[in-house]
């Protein structure tokens, strides 16, 4: 992943550079770098720290120019190590003819994305003269443009750029040209941002970090090459008949960005303020709907809705769960056959088209790597009907898709989503909704009850949060636990799933998910006092079952921590312990009992005392493959 900014300005725009970074850290924060051009050649400073820290670096070194670039990483290729952090400089090789007359450090250069040849070109640099100070496949790029560099930096990234195979966006600037920073895309974002004095011009990966320098945005498209330069930028792509780079024009965009920068306020986290967020943010997805059409998902929804007849859904995390439990919707209540699908595992199957599929992306970024591949997947495969839920309207997915909701979860910074999924269940319900209505499965008696049930929700989420208390409770006796075991059954199936993944990813504790059936085909085997299981029972159809299923776990001496409903006859005794969720809430129940499971990882992560907001190894938008 990683993210990306550079700029060319007439006034010092280092702040600006590591401002950008801090926006950008949900693309990675495993360490962080800035580099500009000073003093007549390249200073950097890198940090495996966070940006504060490279900050106060920046500072004493006396880090300042009106030319640079920097990088906020996720490690794919070497360790998150200072050498690793980009930066990465290249120099003309030792004793070649082009290196007379250099000192060390010509090229500067940033990279977001996976070089997939980069053995292979390291190689041919290796044998050009080319030393290699880090174990990344960004440096073979930086060596790459500085050996085709003669004069003109636009022509040595042209040059070099049709060498490279994989996903990037970079930006790069040379020692010899002071106001030039020279950028890219192929497979990961990059905006333009047209600066609005200083005869400055940026690049970043999202326009997220440059909001308060400019919102005059260019979104860059793939295989875009711009040169910025001091009051000008010139945008070129290789054209395919004449394999030379000719210009492009691309519209520039007014986008009032958020700066992200959201406040605190009480929360000790971001993800705790997320969480209780979400009856506002799932107030404020609904807040335009005063009734069930297709309409909601753009013109032409209607003729769309009409042609298919069965949904196909791809996502990934999260967001894959979402899917996964509007699958359950989709045909119990529009009664239309619904797969879902991991993006990354569908992309690359043989599977069999059907021009007559609703294909549905579900993205709280709009940018996940998988997810786009996936959609551009399935059309090229003959589906031409495309959706998208999504947070982020300015995102590359709902350019892509033909029709969207947007989701209004607002800026999202925890690692781990709270308020994307909930609103992207409400959209999906929505969506189930409008199907069902087009293919006359919606009386209008449902749909008003529908509705009002909808509206209901931001006032069953607030009294769900209510039972924070409790499960702050629970938690300290997860804290000191290594495994723990979630199920559910049916619609509850993936919110079991999605707890499971809340615990993990921020916690550390492993956790795993099942269908509560499946328990003794294998995971009852693990059952012990030590193995906590977490029980998602809501009173619905499956109950008597699931109530069996928890007698297979006491009877093995494990203990039970069940989410059950007010009305449920089960009550807490040794080894099982219970808390009662406000009220039953039928066919939205999953919205309701996936907060809980948010507040039962947030309080174990807490006792745990780990990086809540920023898990390790992790990072909030994953932007290569
Ligand atoms: C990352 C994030 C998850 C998210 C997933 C999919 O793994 O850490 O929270 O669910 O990406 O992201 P998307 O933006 O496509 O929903």
């Amino acid at each position: 992943m990683c993210g990306i900014v550079g700029a060319v300005s007439q006034r010092n725009i280092v702040p600006i550079l590591l401002e950008g970074l801090k926006r950008l850290e949900y693309r990675g924060y495993d360490s962080c770098g800035v580099a500009v051009h000073q003093g007549g050649g390249l200073k950097r400073a890198r940090s495996t720290s966070r940006v504060a820290e490279l900050q106060a670096q920046a500072d004493q070194d006396g880090i300042a120019s009106g030319t640079g670039i920097a990088h906020t990483r996720w490690a794919t290729h070497g360790a998150p190590a200072v050498h690793n952090a980009h930066p990465h400089f290249s120099a003309g090789p030792a004793g070649s003819a082009e290196a007379v007359g250099q000192s060390v450090g010509r090229v500067a250069l940033v990279h977001n994305g996976i070089i997939e040849n980069h053995d292979e070109l390291r190689a041919e640099l290796k044998a050009r003269g080319y030393q290699f100070a880090s174990q990344t496949d960004t440096e073979v790029i930086a060596h790459l443009v500085d050996h085709y560099y003669n004069g003109d930096l636009l022509e040595a990234v042209q040059q070099a750029l049709p060498r490279l195979k994989g996903a990037y966006a970079v930006a790069v600037f040379c020692r010899d040209e002071p106001h030039r920073v020279v950028a890219a895309r192929e497979g990961s974002p990059l905006v333009l941002g047209v600066g609005e004095g200083h005869g400055e011009n940026f690049v970043a990966s999202d326009a997220m970090a440059l909001a308060g320098v400019t919102d005059q945005i260019v979104y860059l498209e793939e295989g875009d090459v711009v040169d910025l330069q001091l009051g000008r930028y010139w945008i070129s792509r290789l054209d395919a008949q004449t394999g030379r780079y000719a210009a492009v024009q691309r519209p520039v965009k007014t986008v009032h960005a958020h700066s992200g920068a959201a406040e605190l306020g009480p929360y000790r986290h971001y993800m705790q303020k997320e969480i209780f967020e979400q009856p506002t943010a799932i107030a404020n997805t609904l807040e335009a709907i005063t009734g069930i059409s297709p309409e909601l998902f753009g013109d032409g929804a209607y003729r769309v809705f009409k042609d298919v007849d069965k949904v196909l859904i791809l996502a990934c995390g999260t967001s894959y769960y979402s899917g996964s439990t509007a699958k359950y919707w989709l045909e119990s209540i529009a009664r239309i056959p619904t797969s879902v699908e991991i993006a990354s595992e569908y992309r690359y199957r043989d599977s069999v088209p059907d021009p007559k599929t609703l294909v549905v992306t579900i993205s709280q970024s709009g940018e996940t790597a998988d997810t786009i591949a996936a959609l551009k997947h399935a059309r090229a495969q003959g589906m031409p009907h495309t959706l998208t839920i999504c947070n982020v309207a300015t995102s590359a997915m709902v350019r892509e898709c033909e029709l969207a909701y947007i989701t209004r979860a607002g800026a999202e910074i925890g690692v781990a989503s709270t308020k994307a999924f909930t609103t992207q269940l409400v959209g999906l319900f929505l969506l189930t909704l409008a199907l069902a209505q087009t293919r006359g499965q919606l009386s209008e008696a449902d749909e008003a009850q529908h509705l009002k049930d909808l509206r209901h929700l931001p006032v069953a989420v607030q009294a769900v949060l209510a039972l924070e208390p409790q499960v702050i409770a629970w938690s300290e006796e997860f804290a000191r636990k290594e495994n723990a075991l979630f199920l559910g059954r049916g619609l509850h199936y993936p919110i079991a799933l999605e707890g499971a993944l809340k615990l993990k990813e921020i916690s550390y504790i492993h956790a795993e998910a099942y269908p509560a059936g499946e328990l003794k085909h294998g995971p009852l085997a693990l059952v012990t006092a030590e193995m906590p299981v977490v029980t998602v029972a809501p009173n619905d159809a499956l109950l008597e079952k699931l109530k069996s299923n928890m007698q297979e776990v006491r009877a093995r001496g494990g203990q039970l921590y069940v989410f059950a409903d007010g009305d449920t006859a089960i009550e807490s005794e040794p080894g099982l312990h219970v808390i009662r969720m406000p009220e039953h809430y039928g066919a939205l129940s999953p919205i309701l009992h996936v907060v809980p499971l948010q507040l039962l990882a947030y309080h174990t992560a807490c006792a745990r005392g780990t990086d809540v907001d920023k898990p390790r190894n992790l990072a909030k938008s994953v932007t290569v493959e």
